[in-house]
């Protein structure tokens, strides 16, 4: 096993700010077009030093190992940071400690990246209640009502 694996399994051993955020200020969603999985983050934000900061962000995944990682990874890095330092985070910045992303691995962290974007800028994509379950929404929803939207490097 490689090392970033290794830091996956260890990621995934107590995977970090899990679930549903009911007092959320942004939710955002997003769907890998390469394998189907889906994420959504929720953010909720606050007020530091006269700027407006994350203070804490949680997640829900459909996807791999590697997705789960990098989201529990990114929820933790993302607290403290304004929205605009936010909107700059790639999906390489966002796996942190876990190391370089593999090729095969960059779209995993691209959806982390995806549901971000899409909590901080929802006029990019209709954004669902918060409150809805990212699991019932899948199994609910129309298959022409679930917008894949494309990643990109
Ligand atoms: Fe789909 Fe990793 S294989 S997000």
């Amino acid at each position: 096993m490689d090392d970033f694996e290794s830091k996956v399994g260890d990621a995934l051993v107590a995977p970090q700010n899990q679930g549903e955020m009911a007092d959320a200020d942004a939710v955002g969603t997003v769907g890998s077009p390469e394998c189907g999985d889906m994420m959504r983050m929720w953010l909720k934000f606050t007020e530091k030093d006269g700027k407006k900061v994350i203070d804490r962000a949680s997640f829900q995944a459909f996807g791999c190992q590697t997705a789960i990682a990098v989201a529990s990874v990114a929820t933790k890095l993302l607290q403290g940071k304004t929205a605009e330092e936010a909107r700059h985070l790639s999906a390489q910045d966002l796996a942190g400690d876990l190391g370089t992303l593999p090729p095969m691995k960059i779209h995993c962290g691209q959806l982390v990246e995806g549901a971000l974007r899409n909590a901080l800028d929802p006029t990019d994509a209709p954004t669902p209640k918060p409150q809805n379950s990212l699991i019932g929404d899948i199994h609910s929803a129309k298959p022409q009502s679930i917008r894949i939207v494309p990643l990109t490097n």
